[in-house]
């Protein structure tokens, strides 16, 4: 699988955002860049707890950024990152349980759900926060 690469088209205008959205690119990188046979060890779960975990962190800075601002459209975005929390969770305790799904499937969820949730929801906020947020934050 290829790895993910940050691209400007990405950019939300919020410098703090942007960084946080790179740092979830480069955890999906190293699920793409381990080894053959790590479905078989700890590696994946690990990656996998280090994304929940890692997502909470960029979701909530999202969120309180959207109700400081007060941005219209907060709860069906709410609904979306608990929606990604739960499958993602979910998908490391089938994988770590009986494994009735692999670690390619799950990183494939994991870029398709995060570039779409960036290009679509993420970005719908671009302009509202371009107002709102002065340049380096
Ligand atoms: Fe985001
Ligand atoms: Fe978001």
């Amino acid at each position: 699988m290829e790895k993910i690469c940050w691209k400007d088209e990405y950019s939300v205008g919020v410098e703090k955002i942007d960084h946080q959205h790179q740092h979830l690119f480069e955890i999906i990188n190293k699920l793409i860049e381990r080894p053959v046979s790590s479905d078989d060890s700890e590696l994946v779960s690990d990656i996998l707890s280090e994304m929940v975990n890692y997502a909470r962190e960029h979701f909530s800075t999202e969120e309180v950024l959207m109700r400081q601002y007060g941005y219209p459209a907060i709860e069906p975005h709410e609904k979306e990152h608990d929606y990604f929390i739960n499958t993602t969770a979910e998908l490391a305790i089938n994988f770590m349980n009986n494994r009735n799904t692999t670690g390619d499937e799950i990183t494939e969820f994991l870029i398709i759900w995060l570039t779409n949730h960036i290009l679509k929801t993420d970005m719908k906020f671009k302009p509202f926060f371009a107002a709102k947020i002065p340049a380096g934050v």
